[in-house]
Parts: structure tokens; C-alpha cells; sequence
């Protein structure tokens, strides 16, 4: 795939591993971005850092039926297509889910999973007139791997993980390689608020994703060879996992329990 002159849709690319990936892009050549991101001002400042681009900025939530349409209808007016869309925006609230507040569980799925399953049903027909499409969606190294105290932003991650497959299976036919990023913890803000000793760049989580687009692999896995191992352990011995959760239990509280960014 030549990214040379594609168009580019990406939410959340205001911050972190969404405005690492612009960036990035922006190395192989890409020149136009539609970007959604609930504030204005962090929209505005991607045209100060990146004065050779163009962008569409638009504001709004994607967990909002109005805002994704909205988003929609702005591309639309502006391109014949769209190229390239990158489910990115995402939150996090991490508790026990007695503990976890009935809105942070409903944002969580809207925002992670629904908003992303709707903004794909209303861009896909942009990305079916390109000659060469992408989609790629950011799930978490939690969508294969669910730790306590996630229970609800694993779920939506899993959610995004499936959706992804189904999609490219049911797009087989399509000119539009589907793809999934499942980063490991990475130096964002969402990360601000929780305890992690060693995190991935969201330069790096960018650079992986990019190549692995450019060279259609399906899955992204950040994390290392060691990721891949736990993967494998727990999908045929997950016993195993839940042994080292009993053992770590408190020291996974500990560290996750005023994580939050929502
Ligand atoms: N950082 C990690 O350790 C990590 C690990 C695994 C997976 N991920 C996933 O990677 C993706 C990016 O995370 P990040 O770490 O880069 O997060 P981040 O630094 O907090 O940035 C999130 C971006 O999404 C936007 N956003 C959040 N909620 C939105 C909403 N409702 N509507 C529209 N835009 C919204 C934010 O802008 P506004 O706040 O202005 O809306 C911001 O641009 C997420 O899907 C996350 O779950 C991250």
C-alpha cells in the first residue's frame, strides 16, 4: 500500500498513540486528515504542530449518534472518499465493578465499542469507493488478556477485537485490508493516573501500527515475544493466568485503583 496522497480519517487524534499515528503517516506521505476529538482546543493545536497538513477538524463525541454522522457529513462534503480510517478515541475507568460507577461502564462501551461499530457502518461507504482502503481499529493488549479491575474496558476491547474479524471476513471481497493494534501500556495520558513501571512510546505503538498496515498484517501486538507467550497460555491454559492474578491480587489493585481517564 502507498500512502502517498491517501485521506485519512482518524478519532481521537488530538493525543497520544491517535496523534503519534498522524505523525507517522504524515512520514509516508499523507497530506489530508479528518480528525474528531471532543475538544476544540486540542483540535486547533494539530495545526499549529503540523502546518504542512491539511486538516478537517471536527468536534464532537463519538459515542454521540449526532457527532459520528456529523463527522460524517464534514468528510463527505469535503472528499469523494476516504482511504484510511482509524478507530483510535478510547477511555478508560478501572475498579471493581461494584465500585465503578454506572456511567463510567455505560461511557466505556459507548464510547470504546459503540461508537466505533456506528462510525464504521457510516464511513464505510467513503472507504469502499477508494481503490486501496484500511481500516484499522486500536483495541488493548486487555482485549485478549482480561485483567481484574477492567472488567468492563476488557470487554469493550474484546468487543473491538471480534468486530474487527467479523468485518474482515465480511469485507473479504473488499479493497479494504482490516486490521487490529492491540498496544501494551503506553506513555499517554491515559495512563497519567495508573502505576506502571515500564510503558511503550505512542511513537513506537505508531511505527508498528503504520508498518504492519504497509505490510497487511492482520493483528498488531504490542509487547513482545512475552505478550505472544501469555496470549497462547491463556486461551489453552488460563488457569495458569488466574493463578498469578491470585497471587499478585492486591499489588493489581494497588496499582490500578485511581486509574481513570475518561
Ligand atoms: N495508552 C495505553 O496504555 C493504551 C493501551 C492499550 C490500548 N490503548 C488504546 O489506544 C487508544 C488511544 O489511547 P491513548 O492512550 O492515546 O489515549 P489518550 O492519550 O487519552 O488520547 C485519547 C484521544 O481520544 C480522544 N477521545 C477520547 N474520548 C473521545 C470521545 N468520546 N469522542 C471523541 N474523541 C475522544 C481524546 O480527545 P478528547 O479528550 O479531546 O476527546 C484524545 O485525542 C484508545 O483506544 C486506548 O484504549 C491505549
Amino acid at each position: 500500500m502507498d500512502l502517498k496522497h491517501k485521506k485519512v480519517m482518524i478519532t481521537g487524534g488530538s493525543a497520544g498513540i491517535g496523534k503519534a499515528l498522524i505523525k507517522e503517516l504524515i512520514t509516508q506521505g499523507v497530506k489530508d486528515f479528518a480528525v474528531i476529538g471532543r475538544s476544540q482546543d486540542k483540535l486547533n493545536a494539530l495545526t499549529e504542530e503540523f502546518e504542512e497538513v491539511n486538516f478537517i477538524l471536527v468536534p464532537g463525541d463519538v459515542s454521540k449518534l449526532n457527532a459520528i454522522e456529523n463527522f460524517v457529513k464534514e468528510v463527505s462534503n469535503n472528499w469523494s472518499h476516504i482511504d484510511l480510517l482509524i478507530n483510535n478515541a478510547g477511555v478508560v475507568s478501572a475498579d471493581s465493578l461494584q465500585e465503578m460507577t454506572d456511567e463510567d461502564i455505560v461511557d466505556q462501551i459507548n464510547i470504546n465499542l459503540t461508537g466505533l461499530i456506528l462510525l464504521t457502518k457510516k464511513a464505510l461507504p467513503l472507504l469502499l469507493k477508494s481503490d486501496e482502503a484500511g481500516l484499522m481499529n486500536i483495541s488493548s493488549g486487555l482485549g485478549y488478556i482480561a485483567k481484574p479491575f477492567y472488567s468492563v474496558y476488557a470487554a469493550t476491547k474484546a468487543g473491538v477485537r471480534h468486530f474487527s474479524e467479523a468485518m474482515r471476513r465480511e469485507l473479504i471481497f473488499e479493497n479494504i485490508h482490516v486490521m487490529t493494534v492491540y498496544p501494551t501500556a503506553t506513555d499517554t495520558d491515559m495512563m497519567s493516573s495508573a502505576k506502571v513501571d515500564q510503558m511503550d512510546s505512542p511513537e513506537l505503538v505508531a511505527k508498528k501500527s503504520v508498518d504492519g498496515l504497509l505490510n497487511k498484517e492482520i493483528n498488531v501486538i504490542l509487547g513482545g515475544e512475552q505478550r505472544i507467550k501469555d496470549i497462547d497460555t491463556n486461551f489453552n491454559h488460563p488457569l495458569k493466568i488466574d493463578k498469578s492474578v491470585k497471587e499478585n491480587y492486591e499489588a493489581y489493585k494497588e496499582r490500578t485503583e485511581a486509574h481513570r481517564a475518561m
